[in-house]
């Protein structure tokens, strides 16, 4: 990972109104400031897609918590983007219940459909591929989740017809 500099960002000039009130209202309700490090980076990331260095540097300001620390808990959390992501964040499980039941033709499937490997990002924007740690549908493998939506039972078809009924619901909405 690359070493993020030494600026220090001023938050209330950084993060927005709302984006302040919500973290307050967070930190307010923990034992300590530093307690609500991971609420404040989902908040920021809810609303602006992923955790910048300035982003990092407005929270740790905020919640007056060494930027190390709070870097710590931002790598821990598989959920929390330190680069740009798609639209569409899919998690494929890559433990062995998954492995056993056939992940690996499902992968190959997202993979051609998408044309990314793990870590990359659609050139539209719509979606981004990582792998997870088991998603705890061991029973119902394979498994991935895609934003707050867990998908079981996968086969390579019934995945790429989620991806394309996402993407078409995407263009409509949009
Ligand atoms: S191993 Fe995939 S859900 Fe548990």
């Amino acid at each position: 990972m690359e070493t993020i500099n030494t600026t220090i960002i001023d938050y209330q000039h950084y993060l927005t109104a709302t984006e302040i009130a919500v973290i307050e209202h967070e930190a307010s309700i923990m034992e300590t400031r530093e307690a609500a490090g991971i609420e404040a980076l989902k908040v920021v990331q809810a609303h602006r897609g992923w955790i910048s260095d300035e982003s990092l540097f407005a929270i740790s300001d905020m919640l007056v918590m060494p930027i190390a620390q709070l870097e710590g808990v931002a790598t821990f959390y598989n959920l929390i983007y330190r680069q740009p992501v798609g639209q569409y964040v899919i998690h494929l499980c890559d433990s062995i219940a998954c492995h056993l039941t056939g992940v690996d033709s499902v992968l190959v499937a997202i993979k051609q459909h998408l044309n990314i490997e793990y870590g990359q990002t659609t050139a539209d924007g719509k979606f981004t591929l990582l792998s997870n740690a088991c998603l705890g549908s061991c029973d119902k493998a394979p498994t991935m989740m895609i934003g707050t939506e867990h998908y079981q039972y996968l086969s390579p078809e019934i995945a790429v017809d989620i991806l394309q009924k996402l993407l078409a619901k995407g263009e409509v909405n949009g």
